[in-house]
């Protein structure tokens, strides 16, 4: 077999045999076969796209090209949730303490930022102390003790997907159906997880652009997990506006511990309750109905913030510095962007505003550069939000002036102010499952 040849059949439109994607796969991981022609054969899939077949292999084989974990010493049904990315989107932070809190035992393996969006490993690390990559043992027993936890992805899980991923991301091939399907579920099925929440983000500052393709999606996801007996649920999310209020990872630690404690900002509150219920509720702890009413009880009850607290605590982070965010990374400079006219907040540019952030120092522009932790964005305006002309946007964090000049550029471009309120948004679209779909 001929890479040559495989890269020359996806390009004239025909499907690729179950030999070649493994020949693909296999050889890519090995090292055999060189960047230049796994970026053709991307761009190829980019632009002719994969069956339900194709794709569903493409998952396995990439799945199957490193460790797959066995969570079976953790007692009960295992849940794990991704997110497809976005700005601002800590809700992995409060959904899996929510969870947990509730008996529903998670091991979940996060990533780190891409391009404009953010991880949750990179806001994790910010908190002082905390290591995310524990042993594989040390992982399985905070999971027993805690009753879960969340870690970065290390030792040999998923290597297709590390590799592609890299790939991706510097040659324009990240947003392909196919491509973020397989990524996506080659992680969840390595990771050993029995049932699967995803968070399918959509909108402008999503890979996802339209509800349609998120729904797409969501479907080829969900039929992927279902025929290898992972029940799996995915909610569409809106991601046409930043998530909370924070961007950045110690500010987005903060907004956590404020969710948790019942003082966060409304749309990620409720976006990350809807999340928590759903997770419950394929953990088998009741309805869904059920399931929110607790989740909002372990809110109020504080026990879900003790959660994180223990979790933050088990993997050697100062759980001090979340009661006391001076204790966090503190940034060098900051500054305020104020609005050039008065009106109504019509529409942002959620990828943009994720760019100003990474300008200022919260995301890599390359994958070997460093984070600056402190740095990011509070936004005090958001889409629908009156503004009277020299009304604060925005506080900016970095860690110098020259920093903040070039992100306060770029965020104050991403606003779109005008006379017209903008119709109001929705935080989720629908909920796609085995059973179909459901507009919410
Ligand atoms: N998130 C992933 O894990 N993979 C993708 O390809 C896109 C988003």
């Amino acid at each position: 077999m001929r890479m040559y040849d495989i890269i020359e059949r996806k390009r004239d439109g025909f499907a690729l045999s179950d030999e070649e994607i493994d020949f693909f796969v296999t050889g890519y991981v090995a090292g055999d076969i060189p960047d230049y022609q796994a970026s053709a054969l991307f761009m190829a899939i980019f632009f002719q796209g994969m069956d339900a077949r194709e794709t569903a292999h493409l998952t396995m084989a990439m799945a199957r090209s490193g460790d797959m974990l066995d969570l079976s010493s953790i007692p009960g049904i295992k849940v794990d949730k991704h997110s497809t990315g976005g700005v601002g989107d800590k809700t992995t932070l409060v959904a899996v303490p929510l969870a947990i809190s509730l008996g529903v035992p998670v091991a979940k393996i996060s990533g780190r930022g891409l391009g404009h969006t953010g991880g949750t490993i990179d806001k994790m690390e910010a908190i002082p102390g905390l290591a995310v990559a524990p042993s594989r043992e040390r992982f399985l027993e905070i999971a027993r003790t805690v009753g879960g936890v969340v870690v970065g992805q290390s030792g040999n899980l998923d290597p297709a997907d590390k590799k592609f991923y890299a790939l991706r991301d510097v040659t324009a091939t990240v947003d392909s159906m196919p491509l973020i399907a397989s990524s996506v579920m080659s992680k969840k099925i390595a990771a050993g997880a029995d049932r699967i929440l995803l968070e399918v983000t959509c909108g402008n500052g999503a890979f996802m652009k339209s509800v349609d393709d998120a729904i797409e999606l969501s479907r080829q996801m969900v039929e992927i997990g279902e025929n290898v007996g992972r029940t799996t649920v995915a909610l569409i999310t809106d991601m046409g506006v930043p998530l909370g209020a924070c961007i950045g990872n110690a500010l987005e630690i903060r907004e956590v511990c404020d969710v948790l404690q019942g003082r966060g900002p409304a749309d990620v509150t409720e976006v990350c309750l809807e999340l928590a219920a759903n997770m419950a509720e394929l953990g088998g702890k009741g309805t869904l109905d059920a399931c929110r009413t607790a989740v909002r009880e372990q809110i109020g009850t504080g026990a879900a913030y003790a959660k994180f607290c223990e979790m933050v605590g088990a993997l050697g982070g100062d759980a001090a510095a979340l009661a006391d965010p001076t204790l966090l990374p503190q940034p060098a400079c900051s500054r305020a962007v104020h609005a050039p006219r008065g009106g109504f907040i019509y529409a942002m540019d959620t990828e943009r505003v994720g760019t100003s952030s990474v300008v200022l120092g919260a995301g890599r522009a390359k994958k070997e550069d460093g984070i600056d932790y402190a740095a990011g964005i509070v936004l005090a305006k958001k889409t629908g939000d009156a503004v009277g002309e020299g009304d604060t946007l925005a506080t900016l964090y970095a860690a110098s002036e020259a920093l903040l000049d070039d992100g306060a550029r770029m965020l104050l471009s991403a606003y779109d102010i005008r006379d017209e309120r903008p119709e109001p948004r929705c935080h989720f679209y629908a909920r796609v499952s085995r059973d179909g779909v459901e507009y919410l």
